[in-house]
């Protein structure tokens, strides 16, 4: 677990980019903040598609966000979401944002953080989250 870094921080930036998911077809708004291991901080929200398989996630969005811009690892990820923006309850990531994550991260001390806002939020490692996983030295 990576326990030195600011949770509100991350968390906010995730609550502050909600507005902008895109989201015309589901209705369910989701935001993303990746903090890199620059120490820099990248967000993403959840873009629809018309051709619905084309639209993508929050955290895959904020994640190839932090890869665009040169980042080699991630340490930490918080996630909020809900339907019409509304955050009523956590919104975990799905399975291949899980296997996303396990390219830029050593899984037992990357942390992901669901929350409801700053103050409610649960947190745990990459490797609870994806157990037995395939990564990059698997195919090595
Ligand atoms: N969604 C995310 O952005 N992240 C997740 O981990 C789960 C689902 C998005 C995809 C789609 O735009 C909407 O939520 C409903 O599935």
């Amino acid at each position: 677990m990576n326990s030195k870094f600011n949770r509100f921080e991350l968390i906010k930036s995730a609550i502050d980019s909600l507005d902008r998911s895109y989201a015309p077809y589901s209705h369910f708004n989701v935001a993303a903040a990746v903090l890199a291991s620059s120490g820099k901080i990248y967000t993403g929200v959840n873009v629809e598609n018309a051709s619905y398989p084309a639209g993508i996630c929050a955290e895959r969005n904020a994640i190839f966000h932090a890869v665009a811009c040169g980042e080699k690892g991630i340490t930490a990820i918080a996630i909020i979401g809900g339907l019409n923006g509304q955050i009523t309850d956590y919104c975990p990531p799905c399975g291949v944002c899980r296997q996303v994550m396990r390219e830029f991260c050593d899984p037992e001390h990357m942390t992901v953080i669901i929350a409801k806002s700053t103050d409610e939020y649960k947190e745990m490692t990459l490797a609870e989250l994806l157990p037995e996983s395939f990564g990059p030295d698997s195919i090595v």
